[in-house]
């Protein structure tokens, strides 16, 4: 399963390495329709997606998947990252693993502006963004769109989220290369951050809990 699977690309590519039933959600009609379309041109006509707002995805749909996969550029969209990972949990068998890749949560201290990526937010702050300029992930195409808002979450905040569904955090990595096309240019600055992470967890029914 994906979560906010946008038009399916990314599921298509794991469908083609071999994976089972594939099952994919999104917020966005036009791109569930996108990714029905592209699936079935792909000779996969059984992938199956849904319109569904990650926060209120029915409770009749009861599969439980053996992987759940999140792909750069969602958790930002999450005002609530607890509830995203209960999410998470809920659709996960027993045993089944969770694999996120995201943009670094480093990545939300800077601005892009034309002179260059510009260091100028705190690392901690919890008001959203609220941005107006819409934008064409396809053609780069800027246009003036409803208020969208955008949370910004520290890497303890996702751990910890993880850690509130006793998912067991089995890989953590932080990578250099540019895994989004924000802030790309920093990729080649000497301070070398770290731009984008890759982590997985498992689900275990029974889970000891910590102290403290
Ligand atoms: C930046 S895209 C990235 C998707 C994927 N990584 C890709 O490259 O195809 C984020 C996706 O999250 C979806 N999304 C955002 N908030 C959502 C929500 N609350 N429920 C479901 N989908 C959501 C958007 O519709 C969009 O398709």
């Amino acid at each position: 399963m994906q979560l906010c699977c946008n038009n399916g690309i990314d599921l298509l590519s794991v469908k083609k390495m071999g994976a089972g039933q594939c099952t994919g959600i999104d917020g966005a009609a036009n791109f569930v329709e996108q990714a029905q379309e592209l699936a079935a041109l792909a000779g996969h006509p059984d992938m199956q997606f849904y319109c569904y707002n990650v926060y209120a995805i029915p409770e009749t749909l009861t599969q439980r998947f053996d992987f759940l996969i999140v792909t750069v550029g969602v958790l930002n969209w999450m005002p609530d990252l607890p509830g995203f990972m209960a999410v998470c949990h809920r659709f996960l068998k027993s045993g089944g693993k969770l694999f996120i890749e995201d943009i670094h949560p480093l990545l939300n201290m800077y601005d892009e502006t034309e002179a260059g990526p510009l260091l100028q937010y705190s690392y901690f702050n919890r008001a959203p963004f609220e941005d107006t300029s819409g934008l064409d992930y396809f053609t780069g195409e800027a246009y003036e769109a409803t208020p969208n808002y955008w949370f910004q979450h520290t890497l303890a905040d996702i751990l910890q989220a993880a850690l509130g569904q006793q998912l067991q955090l089995c890989w953590f990595e932080e990578v250099a290369e540019n895994i989004g096309n924000y802030c790309a240019e920093l990729q080649h600055v000497p301070a070398n951050p770290p731009l984008g992470f890759v982590a997985s967890w498992q689900k275990h029914e029974q889970t000891g809990e910590c102290d403290d």
